[in-house]
């Protein structure tokens, strides 16, 4: 019962959100990945980077500082954040070593700041057997 209330409230919130988006100006800045895409393969070890574009990038922004999470199966390993501390407003790049984890084609990666924003999945190949 308890559950059901609050996805009830949840779907009311948004759609009062999504209603009133066009009319206010909203400084939420959701910037578009651009790498990796669903074409990319990442090796363990190697520089890995995230690029995302900032055309639709508001005047304000509210959160400019950078987070990037890799993604696995929907959930998000928010404790080892693969880079954070720079600024998605100053640069539209961030590279860091790409760490150890299973080989998998359907990694995705999240970019916070503002809001929270996925990229496509993509494959990260390590050696396994090591
Ligand atoms: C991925 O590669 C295929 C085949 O080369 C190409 O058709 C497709 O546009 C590429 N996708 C992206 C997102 O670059
Ligand atoms: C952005 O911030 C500046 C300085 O606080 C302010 O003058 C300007 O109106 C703001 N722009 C928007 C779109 O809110």
């Amino acid at each position: 019962m308890v559950f059901l209330f609050h996805t009830l409230y949840f779907l009311v919130a948004l759609l009062t959100l999504t209603a009133s988006a066009p009319l206010a100006t909203r400084d939420v800045y959701i910037p578009h990945i651009t790498a990796p895409d669903t074409n990319t393969t990442w090796k363990c070890g190697e520089i890995g980077k995230v690029t995302w574009d900032d055309s639709r990038r508001p005047e304000n922004v509210t959160n400019p500082e950078g987070i990037v999470v890799l993604r696995k199966e929907g959930l998000e390993d928010t404790e080892h954040p693969l880079a954070s501390g720079f600024s998605t407003v100053d640069s539209q790049s961030v590279s860091f070593k790409i760490p150890g984890v299973p080989t998998r084609n359907d990694y995705q990666i999240v970019l916070f700041g503002d809001s929270g924003n996925f990229s496509p999945v993509f494959t990260i190949k390590c050696d396994d057997s090591a």
